[in-house]
């Protein structure tokens, strides 16, 4: 882009969790950089080009696009927790426990991205798919395999995608066709893709190597030590692992760690949990964990849909405990153990799940509102990423990562959530609650138009 792009219409997005903005005749501009310059809340048509003119831009340094009533610009969405290699066995295993489900379909399925070919394959189409589904950020877990997780950070970069990328960490209880061969060769391919990721994109613009101790299960001690010792010499390197997902998982981490009675306390010794770290589900979380968590400042990724499908969790967060205490919680679709890419999906489901805690929390735990679940998939998720900075709403200074949603559809079988009577804030209900990836006509990361 060589021009400042311009949107004039309705912009939507989160100030906090319990402040929605909705701006009419809103005027937002954004630099060749992709970063918004400008943004105001009520401005007449007429006057655009006279405000433009005021900000030293004249035709043809800039290109305005006039929204129609029933579309309006969100930020993108934040995937806080995605594995890149399970795109293609998403809804297989459904309803196992984790450890079986790990053994009998995901190791195999992951195994096969030793060919550098096949990863090619299966990641073009999964970044393609996720930028589809309006997923500006995602933090992706990849095989154990270096060369294929490589790949797929050259490909985010080619794609346009902001992501996170790291290769799974996992020395033990795996098959031996699919596990690291010895602790030392775990590390030193893990700095060989850190370097590789600092290679292709310098200044970390869009790409970041992020730790990934795929689980303590799969992690000797030395392999999580190791690990510790990176995040020290590098300590802006984001971290991220699955935590308190499952009896089955928690028990067998018992048994190998005897001397920790909590995940908390596991990770923490090994100087893995800090701002920076993405835990992925924390479905059981004691009180003594919880005041850890934020004293440590450590991000939660929510995955309601895996939450329920496969693990064993089976279990609904206790989000609003989290939220209550300002954790921070993102949302995760954590496709493939959840069967969905979508994160409106994943933010209906947290809506769901919400719900199914107030009942057992006998109405402490509050069920999430629209507001609040729209908050998990855009701040709530840069503020996970520790991207609060750079993304998450459309305020100045901040990147434009964004979507354009469209209401209104002429394709049969499309669902038009506009009607005449509708205000703002029902088409923005209507979209959030039963819209879809066709109603979300463009995508921008940094300004960049992405979707194909
Ligand atoms: N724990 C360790 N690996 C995984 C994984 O791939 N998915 C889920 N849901 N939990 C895990
Ligand atoms: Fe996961």
């Amino acid at each position: 882009m060589t021009r400042h792009l311009v949107f004039y219409g309705t912009f939507i997005h989160s100030l906090s969790l319990d402040q929605l903005e909705i701006i009419e005749d809103g005027l937002i501009v954004i630099t060749p950089d992709g970063v918004i310059s400008n943004l105001v809340k009520s401005i007449s048509k007429e006057l655009v080009r006279q405000h433009l003119a005021t900000l030293g831009l004249s035709e043809p340094q800039y290109e305005v696009r006039f929204l129609d009533r029933g579309q309006f610009l969100i930020p993108g969405f934040v995937d806080t927790h995605n594995h890149a290699p399970q795109w293609a066995q998403r809804g297989l295993g459904q309803s196992m426990h984790i450890l079986d489900w790990l053994e009998e379909v995901t190791f195999p399925n992951e195994a096969r991205f030793r060919d550098p070919e096949y990863a090619r394959r299966i990641y073009a189409s999964c970044i393609d798919g996720f930028l589809q589904q309006g997923i500006t950020t995602a933090s992706y877990y990849g095989s154990m395999h270096a060369e294929a997780t490589k790949i797929l950070g050259d490909l985010c970069l080619e794609k346009g995608q902001r992501a996170f990328v790291g290769k799974c960490n996992m020395n033990r209880n795996a098959p031996d066709y699919y596990r690291d061969a010895t602790v030392e060769s775990s590390l030193s391919e893990t700095q060989d893709c850190i370097a590789h990721m600092r290679r292709i994109d310098p200044e970390g613009k869009l790409i970041k190597y992020v730790l990934t101790p795929r689980f303590a299960i799969t992690c000797e001690d030395a392999l999580l030590a190791g690990l510790g010792e990176i995040v020290r010499s590098n300590p802006d390197l984001p971290i991220q692992t699955h935590f308190n997902e499952a009896e089955q998982e928690m028990l067998f981490t018992k048994t190998l760690f005897p001397t920790f009675n909590n995940e908390v306390d596991l990770y923490k010794n090994f100087g893995l949990l800090t701002k920076r770290s993405i835990l992925a589900h924390c479905c059981y979380v004691s009180e003594y964990e919880l005041e850890h968590l934020k004293k440590l400042e450590c991000g939660i990724a929510h995955c309601p849909i895996s939450n329920m499908t496969v693990g064993g969790g089976f279990m609904a967060a206790p989000v609003r405990e989290f939220l209550r205490r300002d954790i921070k919680v993102g949302l995760g679709t954590d496709s493939g153990g959840g069967f969905s890419s979508s994160i409106l999906d994943a933010m209906r489901q947290a809506l769901v799940a919400s719900n199914a805690r107030e009942v057992t929390s006998q109405g402490k735990d509050k069920g999430l509102s629209i507001d609040e679940i729209f908050y998990l998939a855009t701040l709530g998720g840069a503020r996970v990423c520790y991207l609060e900075e750079k993304i998450g709403n459309l305020l100045v200074g901040k990147e434009f990562d964004a979507l354009l949603i469209d209401s209104k559809s002429s394709k049969p079988g499309v669902m038009t959530i506009l009607e005449e009577h509708d205000d703002t804030k029902t088409v923005f209900s209507k979209f959030i609650m039963t819209g879809d990836d066709r109603n979300i006509k463009q995508v921008f990361v940094r300004g960049r138009q992405v979707k194909v």
